[in-house]
């Protein structure tokens, strides 16, 4: 009995885990063809690298709904990503196509904050703007805001330079500084407005802070005054 069933099962099993290639025919060959070298509707694959693959699959940049669009806010695209088993599989099938570009990149959070904040000034902060709002760049081009990017998608976008933005390679960002920045990424998402990322210029923080200060301070003048005066009423 088991084994007549073995076939139905395995059909079964191969029925809901599709092939990379089969993928790919299904979702990205109709605009950047069949052998991946790109149609009047996208461009080529060869040797862009699987970090690229990986930037634009995992944000659900790609497949894309329409060609030569820039979707990059999130919300606009959402429905439009592929499961994560799938982007794994048609990054497997694109692998040796892609090869030659930035591969995927090794991410950990780094520790030395100050250290990422400055990288993240000198490097981030004119197109992303303070605190990762991002903000537009140009005529019709805009940098996306950073709020819901994971490490592996910082780290992908600064080895691929996706669009506009530029590629940073291990010359302008070692492996110790990509963590450091990719952790100060991750830092501003969870920071709350006030709340000390560190910061030795006198950027919004501290700025945030001496206002709460002041606030403070004119607080307990009018609370002593009101006291004081009610006092006085009592006498
Ligand atoms: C409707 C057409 C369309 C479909 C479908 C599509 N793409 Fe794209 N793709 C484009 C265009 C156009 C670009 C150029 C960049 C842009 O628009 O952001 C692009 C860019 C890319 C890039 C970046 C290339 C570079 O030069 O850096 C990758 C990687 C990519 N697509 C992968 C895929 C994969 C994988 C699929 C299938 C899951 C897919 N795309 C489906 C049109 C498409
Ligand atoms: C010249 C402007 C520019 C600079 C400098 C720049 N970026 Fe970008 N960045 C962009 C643009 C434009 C996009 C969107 C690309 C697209 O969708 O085609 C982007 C996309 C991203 C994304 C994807 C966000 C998302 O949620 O989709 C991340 C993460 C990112 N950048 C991080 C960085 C980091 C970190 C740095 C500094 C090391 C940096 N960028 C420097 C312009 C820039």
């Amino acid at each position: 009995m088991l084994i007549f069933a073995l076939p139905v099962l395995l059909a079964a099993v191969l029925g809901t885990a599709p092939s990379g290639a089969d993928i790919y025919a299904a979702k990205c060959a109709s605009c950047h063809g069949a052998q991946q070298w790109g149609s009047p509707d996208g461009p080529s694959l060869h040797r862009v690298g699987l970090a690229d693959v990986d930037f634009y699959l995992s944000t659900g940049r790609m497949p894309a709904a329409a060609p030569w669009v820039q979707v990059a806010h999130r919300d606009e695209r959402a429905g439009q990503q592929l499961p994560l088993a799938e982007i794994r599989v048609l990054e497997d099938y694109l692998a040796p196509v892609v090869a030659g570009g930035p591969p995927l990149p090794e991410v950990v959070s780094g520790n030395d904050l100050e250290h990422g904040h400055q990288l993240y000034e000198m490097n981030c902060q004119q197109c992303h703007a303070v605190g990762g709002d991002g903000g537009s760049i140009g005529r019709s081009d805009w940098a996306p805001a950073l709020h819901q990017a994971t490490i592996d998608q910082v780290a992908d976008a600064i080895r691929a330079g996706p669009g506009e933005m530029p590629r940073f390679g291990e010359r302008q960002l070692t492996q110790s500084d990509l963590d450091d920045v990719a952790g100060y990424v991750l830092a501003m998402q969870n920071a709350q407005p006030g709340s000390s990322i560190p910061s030795r210029s006198s950027g919004p923080v501290p700025e945030g802070a001496l206002g709460y200060l002041a606030i403070i301070v004119l607080m307990t003048f009018v609370f002593g005054y009101w006291r004081h005066d009610k006092g006085g009423s009592i006498k």
